[in-house]
């Protein structure tokens, strides 16, 4: 095991994440999939900082023009799950239906991702990430209460890898061999923000989600909002004291985010660390998705002001 040197030059042994996964007594084929994730970030990290920033050609089931490099990531993860032995199905915010890899291997595990988020940040040099939902079986219509996994790997000056499987949140950081190594484990939450990060635009908010803005601005609050859904929650989970919102707007009632690749998987992140994740009326955790293009409207970080946006919301109406 390799020694590192530590704060204040002490020496301490580098964690590195199959082993934080072993200690932690997960299943053998959960530590599996995720140390694959974890090598396909590897391929994704080389592609952003020299590939092609050009444009693919082709667009998503949303109609969004894709960039190479979000087929390039959706390409790499997806064969590294399909190979990895330990999947029954896939779906990708890229893709147009659910792959089926072995739909009837039981004991196995299927897995929801949007490869590359917030792509169009990469040729501004902004920070992007990876998110990933993972459950067990091969059923993907579930509620996000029923994750066995979620994690997100954030592309930035430095390239980690937060996870949960529901006993806390802990961030890996990778190292100069690009192996992972613990970096923090169970992160925990404050209840009160001190920063917030509002997307969409605020000429469409609703007046309740016009008020909860107010009040923040009122209590010195500060903005601090990159456009990545990753880098912005990873912000607010890192200092624990902060809200993400981007709420049902007057034009788009379910708002821009995707319940099964971007919501699901950071509220069991921001739950687990002590945080609270809604749409504005309901624990985003307990919706039943209906389709798995689902978007919905996401309020997500410290509880006490995740619930002041669901007072103020609940007056609006
Ligand atoms: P994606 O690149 O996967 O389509 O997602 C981008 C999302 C998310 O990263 C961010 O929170 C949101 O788009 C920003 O949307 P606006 O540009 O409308 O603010
Ligand atoms: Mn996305
Ligand atoms: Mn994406």
């Amino acid at each position: 095991m390799e020694a590192s040197v530590g704060e204040a030059g002490k020496t301490k042994f580098q964690i590195d994440l199959r082993r934080y996964l072993r200690e932690d007594g997960e299943d053998e084929g959960l530590i599996h999939l995720i140390c694959e994730i974890a090598e396909a970030s590897k391929y994704i990290v080389n592609s952003i900082r020299t590939g092609d920033l050009g444009v693919a050609g082709t667009s998503n089931l949303y109609g969004e023009q894709q960039l190479a490099l979000d087929v390039l990531s959706d390409r790499i993860l997806r064969k590294r799950l399909a190979k990895s032995g330990v999947v029954s199905n896939i779906v990708s915010e890229e893709t147009n239906d659910i792959i089926f890899v072995a739909p009837h291997r039981t004991g196995n595990y299927s897995v929801a991702y949007d490869p590359l988020d917030g792509s169009s940040l990469v040729d501004v040099n902004l920070a992007v990430g990876t998110i990933v939902s993972i459950y067990k079986g091969s059923d993907l219509m579930l509620p996000g209460k029923k994750q066995v996994a979620a994690l997100y790997i954030l592309y930035g000056p430095r390239t980690t890898l937060v996870y949960t499987t529901g006993k806390g949140v802990h961030e890996f950081g990778m190292n100069q061999l690009m192996e992972y190594t613990l970096l923090r484990r169970n992160i925990r939450m404050e209840s009160k923000a001190s920063i917030y990060a509002p997307g969409g635009l605020r000429s469409l908010y609703t007046p309740g989600t016009d008020k909860f803005v107010r009040q923040l601005e009122a209590d010195g609050v500060k903005l601090r909002y990159s456009g990545g859904l990753v880098p912005d929650i990873n912000q607010i989970l890192m200092k624990g004291k902060g809200i993400f919102f981007y709420p049902h707007l007057r034009n788009a009632s379910e708002g821009k985010l995707r319940l099964l690749f971007e919501l699901n998987p950071m509220a069991f992140l921001i739950e687990q660390a002590g945080g609270a994740a809604s749409n504005g009326r309901q624990r985003i955790l307990d919706m039943v998705p209906q389709k798995f293009d689902d978007r919905s409207p996401f309020f997500c970080g410290c509880h006490e002001d995740v619930e002041r946006a669901e007072a103020f919301i609940r007056e609006e109406e």
